[in-house]
């Protein structure tokens, strides 16, 4: 696997790439890898002749410094995963090759900025179309493969596609869960031993949700998952929605297709996930 820091040196290297013919897929990250983001590499590879992952902590999607300070960063561990994984370019900049002081950014996303995770996470997804179109700029991916676990984000990130006509096609690879049900995540590390037993209570009640979706009972629905969510010790919900799958608007029983999206506090880590209905 070839490792790059710097924007030059990798965009040279893939411009030569691009000049014999040759397909590229992109997995961008922050790190901290786990068998979600190998899924992505796995897709990637079995569609193109190159495969290019990121790992750049993006800390213009952080809205709490905290979070960003202790966001893992283990980056030894991870190129060794990705080698194994088979990647094939590992880019991982510092922030100074990717930010140049005072940069503003913003982009007219509409309303899905501020649903769900942009209502408790103001700015987040300004901070992540920013990296992103950074990114697809450097890059120049054919195809980008991004979790099912951040939903919102692939919509975010659909939507800056079409807004700036980026030539890019994304594919959105289902979640990969412990055997118990617990959505793969970088920040699942900081669960302790208690909160890990108590973070099921996400998972369990998504199933229970999709197993009982009744369109014409979404207020009760909703209502039952957040009251199961409110009585597990330790977790503290932040939302519990039933959503138009396309636009993130609540869901009504007219709603083609419909998604179950959570996010919570299970101790002091901050947890999402989600499942499709239908
Ligand atoms: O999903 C993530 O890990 C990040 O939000 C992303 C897409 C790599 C942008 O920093």
């Amino acid at each position: 696997m070839k490792v790059f820091t710097t924007t030059r040196e990798v965009q040279q290297y893939l411009a030569e790439l691009r000049s014999k013919g040759l397909s590229t897929g992109f997995v961008a990250t922050m790190g901290a890898l786990h068998h979600g983001h190998l899924s992505l590499i796995a897709q990637a590879k079995r569609a193109n002749d190159i495969v290019i992952c990121s790992i750049f902590v993006n800390p213009t999607q952080f809205n709490d410094p905290a979070d960003l300070e202790k966001y893992p960063r283990p980056i030894a561990h991870d190129t060794q995963m990705l080698e194994q994984a088979g990647c094939d370019i590992l880019f991982n900049p510092p922030v100074s090759e990717l930010y140049a002081d005072n940069e503003h950014w913003h982009l007219a996303l509409g309303e899905i900025e501020h649903l769900l995770e942009g209502e408790f996470r103001p700015g987040h997804y300004q901070g992540v179309t920013q990296v992103v179109y950074k990114l697809f700029n450097i890059i120049k991916p054919d195809t980008a493969y991004f979790g099912q676990k951040d939903y919102q984000q692939f919509m975010v990130i659909t939507k800056m596609v079409e807004l700036l006509d980026l030539p890019v096609k994304l594919i959105m690879c289902p979640i990969i869960r412990e055997e118990d049900g617990l959505a793969m995540s970088s920040r699942n590390i900081h669960l302790t031993v208690e909160d890990r037993l108590h973070s099921l209570i996400l998972s369990k009640t998504l199933n229970w949700v999709k197993q009982n979706f009744d369109r014409n009972n979404i207020a009760g629905l909703q209502i039952k998952a957040a009251d199961a969510i409110n009585a597990e010790d330790g977790v503290s919900l932040e939302y519990f929605e039933l959503t138009d799958a396309d636009t993130l608007q609540p869901a009504s029983p007219h709603t083609k297709s419909v998604v179950a999206l959570v996010a919570a506090r299970v101790g002091k880590t901050r947890l999402i996930d989600n499942v499709l209905m239908n």
